[in-house]
């Protein structure tokens, strides 16, 4: 909501901006006719209101934002409060000199000369020898669009350039502020701007721009996509699957580095967690490298899980761990867990049932030099519980000084279903003998829809258990989809668990932890 005589400013940020159409709202009922405020509501953009580059461009201008009570901080999913996305278009339309030509409405085969197109931008003439430091200074006021030279070289002047300024900011010689004109002056140069005829191409147009144009009216545009080192990874939605083969040559058309497209053809349902894809443009070759938090990684990403939302997450699990520590990963994928672990000098068992996903976590372990720490397993997690974990806790088990353990991890990061494999712990020690024990800490993933998903998720730990956490840490990894949260739970694996019998083996029977050893 703004004061009347500030809308114009608004706009013309707002157009700088770009991404983000707009349009005037009638008042509500309760201001008065000639109220000297209006309401400018922004369209068809999503997530947290004050996050968005538009929000940084209004508060340098002392403007701010207004939402009306019914909507909610993230306005995305309540939009259409405002007006109808076919609305939004018409308003982009008029005022649009970067839309491309409405015959490329509908195009489903990529026609890049249907983007041609001859608008007219405002022109300053410039002496040559001062125009790299007059541009510098002028920057605010210079026309933003890719792949364009603000420079153009006036064939019947050897001694001027003509340089081409922002339609939206600069309409005639009234549009300069004073410090504009100071800088004219300082440069000698005059302030009269002429009209050139300019020919926008494909190249100048960006992504979404003309994804908007060729995309049916009123239908929501999305070039958003995951990148995966060449690999740009869209999750399209019915109605652009008609368009799938343009908007994947827009992708690659406007990203360097990016070769392939893929669309998800399946949601992620089978049992190694990888996507069933389909290469929209670009190369077929699905093998490829990436780097997380200074690791490298290569594998066959239609074969195998990898997604680079867990980055942080991998990082802060990286970060509770010290050197000589040692690391139990469950579910390992081709080692985001394992290799940085093992790079910190810790000891490493990791394991993950997909064949591929074991054969890159071996290529990788030595990708990056840590196969001597890391010993890797292909089975089921359940089995590499019961076999190599229980196998290993015993060997750190009877070690007589509590100074010289390590801590023990146990990474789960199978979201689906790893709070099921919880249960795989229970009396994994009944029989063993042991004088002194180190209890390891599971860090367990799980999905959860649930309107509480931090107790959603503490709950099922605690039934696959069967033993109520005490002690635990759950944290909010991420939002996975509307409604659907991934959540680790952190807790030091209860004794209880490990050592008593289902029919309740007494407790003075079991080894004193680590941690009562050290109350003594
Ligand atoms: C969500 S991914 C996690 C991979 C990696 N830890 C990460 O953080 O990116 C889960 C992994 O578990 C593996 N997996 C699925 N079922 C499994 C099972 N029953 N036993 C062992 N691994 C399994 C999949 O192949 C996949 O690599």
């Amino acid at each position: 909501m703004l004061p009347i005589e500030r809308i114009d400013t608004a706009v013309t940020a707002l157009h700088s901006e770009g991404r983000f159409a707009w349009e005037q709202e009638p008042l509500p009922d309760k201001y008065p006719p000639q109220s000297d405020i209006r309401i400018l509501s922004l369209l068809h953009f999503s997530g947290n209101l004050p996050n968005t580059p538009i929000a940084g461009v209004l508060s340098t201008l002392g403007l701010s934002f207004w939402c009306p009570p019914l909507l909610s901080p993230n306005i995305s999913s309540t939009r259409s409060c405002f007006c109808t996305m076919a609305e939004m278009q018409d308003s982009h339309n008029e005022m649009g000199l970067y839309t491309p030509n409405p015959e490329v409405r509908g195009m489903t085969c990529l026609n890049r000369d249907a983007f041609n197109k001859t608008i007219h931008v405002p022109v300053i003439k410039v002496k040559k020898e001062i125009i790299n430091r007059l541009m510098k200074s002028l920057k605010h006021r210079l026309i933003q669009r890719p792949s364009l030279k603000r420079v153009i070289e006036d064939p019947k002047d050897e001694v001027n350039k003509l340089v081409l300024l922002d339609p939206y900011k600069v309409k005639s010689i009234d549009s300069f502020a004073e410090s504009d004109h100071a800088l004219f002056k300082q440069f000698d140069v005059s302030p009269q701007v002429s009209q050139y005829e300019l020919q926008l191409t494909y190249e100048n147009f960006k992504c979404e721009e003309i994804l908007r144009a060729v995309l049916p009216k009123g239908q929501d545009v999305t070039s958003g996509f995951s990148r995966v080192g060449h690999i740009a990874h869209m999750n399209l939605r019915d109605h652009q699957l008609p368009y799938k083969n343009v908007i994947g040559q827009v992708i690659l058309d406007k990203n360097p580095g990016i070769t392939s497209v893929v669309n998800k053809t399946n949601t992620i349902d089978s049992a190694y967690r990888n996507f069933q894809m389909e290469v929209l443009a670009g190369e077929e070759n699905m093998i490829t490298k990436v780097k997380e938090n200074y690791v490298t990684y290569e594998f066959d990403f239609s074969k195998v899980y990898w997604n680079p939302r867990l980055a942080t997450e991998h990082d802060r699990i990286i970060g509770l761990l010290k050197a000589r520590d040692v690391l139990f990963d469950v579910f390992a994928g081709v080692g985001p867990f394992a290799i940085p672990a093992a790079k910190k000098n810790c000891t490493v068992y990791a394991n993950d049932l997909n064949p591929e996903s074991y054969k890159w976590l071996l290529h990788n372990c030595k990708l990056n030099k840590v196969e001597r720490r890391v010993q890797t397993f292909n089975a089921d997690g359940r089995d590499f519980i019961k076999t190599t974990i229980k196998k290993e806790l015993l060997k750190y088990a009877n070690v007589p000084s509590a100074e010289e353990k390590p801590s023990l991890h146990i990474a789960m990061n199978l979201p689906a279903l790893a709070v099921e494999f919880l249960d795989a712990f229970k009396n994994l020690l009944e029989e063993e003998p042991c004088s002194s024990f180190i209890v390891p800490t599971i860090h367990c993933y799980s999905f959860s829809k649930d309107d509480d998903p931090l107790q959603d998720v503490k709950a099922r730990a605690e039934s696959f258990l069967g033993t109520t956490l005490e002690d635990c840490s759950l944290h909010l990894v991420r939002n996975v989809a509307p409604n659907k949260e991934m959540v680790c739970i952190s807790f030091q694996l209860p004794t209880s668990v490990l050592f008593q019998s289902d029919t309740g083996e007494p407790e003075s029977k079991r080894p004193r932890t680590a941690k009562e050893s050290k109350l003594d």
